[in-house]
C-alpha cells in the first residue's frame, strides 16, 4: 500500500481562482483520499479580489496563506519564494500545481524546480511575443520548467515546440476559466447584473483594464475621456481594478459623465452576467477574451498584441492597439461586425480540468486504487 497522493496547489491572483477551481475538484474527486493542499499566495488580497472568489467558486480554504501582498515584480516574487519554500519542504508534495502568469506562478515555478519537484502548468504556451510585458517572462519560466504542460488551443503547442519542448509534455485539454463558466452558468444566468444596474442587456459596452502598459502612465488618462465619449453612444460599466483605481486617484480622479458608470471589483457572478449582457466588452485582460469568445460577445482589446489569437481566429476579439483614441470607433466597428454566431474553440466545452486529471491520475494514482478502477 503507497501512501495517498500530495500535491500542492499554488494560487495567488483573482484570475487564478477562476483558472484552478475547476482542477482542485476534479482532483479531490479522483484523488479522494490524497492531500490536496492549497496554498495562496496573497498576491490579490482584498476582499473583492480573492475572498469572494472562493466562496462563489466553491474552493476550500487555503491551508496556507503567504499574505505577500504588493510590491515591485522582484519583492513580490523573491517574497513568495522565501515564504513557498518552507511550506513545500513540509508538506513534501508529489506534484506542484500551478496556472497562468502571474509573479505567484514564477515564484513557485522556481521554488519547486530547485527542490525537483514535478511541476504542472495550467494555461501553457501561451505567447505574446512581447518582452515588455511581465506575464510573458513568467511564462516562459513556467513553461521551460514544468513536466505537464497543459493547454487550450493549437498555437500554445507550436509556441512550446519553437522554444524546443518535446510533445511528450504537452497535453491539449481545453480550457479551464470555460470549465468555471459552464459549471456556473445557471447561477449567472439568473443574477441579472445588467438589471441591477439598471442598462439594457445588449445595449450597454462593458469595460476592464489594468496592465501597466496602458494605466501606469499617461494613456490611462486619454482612455478614461474616451470612455467619457464613448458613453454618450452607449452606457459604460467600468468596474476598476485597485491597480486602475490607484493610478486614477493619482492622476486627479475619474472622468464625469452620467453614463460612465464605474464601481468596484465585482465578483465572479455578478461580473460574469455582465459580460454575457453586454453589447460589446473593452479589455485589456487576457482571460476576458477567453470568456467574450466563448459567450459570442463582442470583444475589443486595448493592447498591440495578444497571447490569445484563437480569440480573433475563431472568436470574437478584435485588437485596437494600444491606442485610447480606437475606443471612439467601437460603435461603427460594432455595426460592421456579421451577426453569424460562433462555435467556442475545440475543447473550450467545460470538461478540460476532468482531461488534466486524467492525463495526472496513471502518474499519481494509487495503485491498488488504479487497479479497481480500470476492472
Ligand atoms: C496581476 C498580474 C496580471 C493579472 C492581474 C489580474 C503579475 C505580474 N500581474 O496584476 O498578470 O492579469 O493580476 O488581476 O503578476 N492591489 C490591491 N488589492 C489587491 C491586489 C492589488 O489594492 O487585492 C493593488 C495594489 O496597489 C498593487 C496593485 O494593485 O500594487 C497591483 O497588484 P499586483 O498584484 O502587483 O498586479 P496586478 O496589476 O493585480
Amino acid at each position: 500500500m503507497t501512501d495517498p497522493v500530495r500535491i500542492v496547489y499554488v494560487i495567488g491572483t483573482r484570475p487564478n481562482f477562476v483558472k484552478t477551481a475547476p482542477v482542485i475538484a476534479a482532483m479531490r474527486e479522483r484523488h479522494p483520499d490524497g492531500h490536496h493542499v492549497i496554498v495562496h499566495t496573497g498576491q490579490h488580497y482584498d476582499r473583492a479580489m480573492s475572498e469572494i472568489f472562493f466562496e462563489e467558486l466553491g474552493v476550500p480554504t487555503p491551508d496556507h496563506m503567504l499574505e505577500v501582498g504588493s510590491g515591485t515584480h522582484a519583492v513580490q516574487t523573491a517574497r513568495t519564494m522565501e515564504r513557498l519554500e518552507p511550506v513545500i519542504l513540509a508538506e513534501q508534495p508529489d506534484l506542484l500545481v500551478v496556472p497562468g502568469d502571474v509573479n505567484s506562478t514564477l515564484a513557485a515555478v522556481l521554488v519547486a524546480s530547485k527542490l525537483q519537484l514535478p511541476i504542472a502548468h495550467v494555461e501553457s504556451g501561451l505567447r505574446s511575443f512581447d518582452m515588455t510585458m511581465p506575464e510573458e517572462v513568467n511564462r516562459i519560466v513556467a513553461d521551460r520548467f514544468s513536466k505537464y504542460l497543459f493547454m487550450h488551443s493549437e498555437e500554445a503547442a507550436e509556441n512550446l515546440r519553437a522554444e524546443g519542448i518535446p510533445d511528450e509534455r504537452m497535453h491539449m485539454v481545453g480550457n479551464t476559466m470555460i470549465d468555471t463558466l459552464v459549471a456556473l452558468r445557471d447561477r449567472i444566468e439568473a443574477a441579472d447584473s445588467p438589471g441591477k444596474l439598471e442598462v439594457t442587456p445588449g445595449g450597454y459596452a462593458l469595460v476592464t483594464l489594468h496592465r501597466p502598459a496602458l494605466v501606469d502612465g499617461p494613456l490611462l488618462g486619454e482612455t478614461v475621456a474616451g470612455l467619457a465619449a464613448l458613453s454618450e453612444a452607449m452606457p459604460v460599466v467600468f468596474p476598476v481594478h485597485p491597480r486602475t483605481r490607484k493610478m486614477m486617484e493619482a492622476a486627479g480622479g475619474g472622468a464625469e459623465a452620467p453614463n460612465l458608470l464605474l464601481s468596484e471589483p465585482l465578483g465572479y457572478v455578478d461580473f460574469l452576467s455582465l459580460v454575457a449582457g453586454a453589447g460589446a466588452v473593452l479589455t485589456d485582460s487576457g482571460g476576458i477574451q477567453e470568456e467574450t469568445t466563448y459567450l459570442g460577445v463582442p470583444c475589443f482589446t486595448l493592447r498591440a498584441n495578444t497571447e490569445r489569437p484563437v480569440t480573433i481566429d475563431l472568436g470574437t476579439n478584435e485588437l485596437l492597439g494600444l491606442d485610447p483614441s480606437a475606443i471612439a470607433s467601437i460603435p461603427e466597428r460594432l455595426a460592421a461586425r456579421p451577426a453569424s454566431p460562433l462555435e467556442p474553440p475545440p475543447l473550450w466545452d467545460g470538461r478540460a480540468a476532468e482531461r488534466i486529471a486524467e492525463v495526472l491520475l496513471p502518474a499519481y494514482a494509487d495503485p491498488e486504487r488504479a487497479i479497481t478502477a480500470s476492472t
